[in-house]
């Protein structure tokens, strides 16, 4: 279902009217759908059911405390990168026996915070990070669990800053290096193999690359159980894409018919750690036209939000679709801007917007859901816009708007 729909050309999210919220809470403003969050969960979990698996939400594509909330309620894991990430679960009450721990950098503390936190695997990525992992948790006299992210080299086919799983990336480990690491980590106390885990990479928009990099998995993961390796957790990571244009990305249960079968030979527990495909359409950023600007060849509309707020299409030249708060049947073309000192700060060329644009009026940009507000900076002294939820009828602020004694609160002159 799709929870932002024109009702008698005005936008809503669910039940609230997109041009209130705007009126009320300012812009730039995130606004989130609550059902489109639960709803896109409850679609993988019941594709996937005939698997034993766990959903670990990718927390750094949407890291707001309602929104891990929302997770947690639905008894999702978690798949962190940060410990920042890991604190902001603990405050939303999200189960730290859920969490599995990603990324290639992990600090000394970070690791001591995700122990003392009982989290249910660390990720590691070289044999440098396992040791330091091994020391911690003997100075702390625990046990912690581990596998090794690998990397299948399979092409994902999705824009190079964001492909992560072929040989030239700095992420996980070939096959041959993961099979001695596990090996040599016979000889550590401290910390117990438990599985493998992969992540190909983000918008993947076809099954291929999933299976092949599936089938790679179970050829390592039948060797390692050859050589006493107890694989209890196969973890495939996250990379589900969704439609921004035109793409078509399987549904969920197309997802799950391609990728269940092959899953099952694993015979272990099936993590997934799906970011974008969750929430990335459920979100958008609304935005005030501040001027429409005429050269001799072009027109643009700019826009009170920035690539300091969605960094998306100036990073990765990312289209996300831009429409009006209030719709209008006659429609011209324009190039929409943000206000920054900086030509990649667009967010859109040649979109078709309302004849009669004008200052004052409010626009959303779609799919902004994932990697939108995580993503925002201070560039330019901008306060980061708020957040709001919404739950049917109720709307409800997830973030405040920063504000500029905020913004200089941590510096010193
Ligand atoms: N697991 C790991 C280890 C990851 O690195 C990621 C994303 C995910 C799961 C979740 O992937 P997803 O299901 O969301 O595709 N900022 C970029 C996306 C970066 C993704 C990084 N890793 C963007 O705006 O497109």
């Amino acid at each position: 279902m799709n929870y932002f729909n024109y009702k008698n050309n005005k936008l809503f999210c669910e039940n609230v009217a997109v041009e209130k919220l705007a009126k009320k809470h300012g812009t730039p403003l995130y606004i989130y759908s609550k059902n489109s969050f639960i709803e896109q969960y409850k679609n993988l979990d019941s594709a996937l059911a005939g698997l034993d698996k766990m959903i670990c939400f990718a927390t750094k594509s949407n890291s707001n405390l309602v929104v891990i909330k929302t997770f947690a309620e639905l008894n999702s894991g978690f798949d962190i990168v940060t410990g920042g990430e890991l604190f902001k679960i603990v405050k939303a009450g999200g189960d730290t026996n859920k969490v599995v721990f990603s990324g290639v950098g992990k600090t000394i503390e970070e690791i001591k915070y995700a122990i003392e936190q009982n989290i249910l695997f660390f990720n590691i990525e070289s044999e440098v990070e396992l040791k330091r992992i091994n020391d911690i948790a003997g100075e702390m006299n625990k046990k912690t669990r581990f596998c090794v992210r690998v990397n299948p080299n399979v092409d994902p086919k999705t824009h190079k800053y964001i492909t992560t799983g072929k040989s030239e990336n700095k992420f996980g480990l070939d096959f041959e290096a993961a099979k001695s690491l596990y090996n040599h980590a016979k000889n550590y106390k401290n910390v117990e193999a438990v599985g493998v885990q992969m992540h190909i990479g983000s918008q993947i928009t076809t099954t291929e690359p999933f299976v092949a990099a599936i089938k790679k998995l179970l050829k390592l993961v039948e060797k390692l159980r050859a050589q006493g390796i107890d694989v209890k957790y196969v973890d495939i990571g996250g990379g589900l894409g969704i439609v921004y244009k035109n793409e078509t990305p399987p549904t969920a249960e197309q997802f799950a018919i391609a990728v269940v079968p092959e899953l099952k030979k694993f015979n272990a527990k099936i993590i997934f750690e799906p970011g974008r495909f969750l929430v990335g359409n459920g979100g958008i950023l609304v935005a005030e036209v501040q001027y429409v600007k005429k050269t001799p060849t072009k027109e643009f509309v700019i826009l009170n939000a920035g690539m300091n707020d969605l960094l998306r299409p100036s990073l990765y030249d990312a289209y996300h679709d831009i429409i009006p708060v209030n719709a209008s049947d006659k429609l011209k073309k324009v190039d929409v801007v943000g206000p920054i000192c900086e030509s990649s700060d667009f967010f859109g060329r040649e979109r078709k917007l309302p004849e009669e644009i004008k200052s004052g009026d409010f626009i959303a940009l779609k799919s902004c859901g994932a990697y939108g507000f995580v993503m925002a900076s201070n560039y330019n002294t901008r306060p980061r816009g708020a957040e709001i939820i919404i739950d049917g009828n109720s709307a409800i602020v997830a973030r405040k708007r920063e504000t500029l004694e905020q913004l200089i609160k941590n510096e010193i002159w």
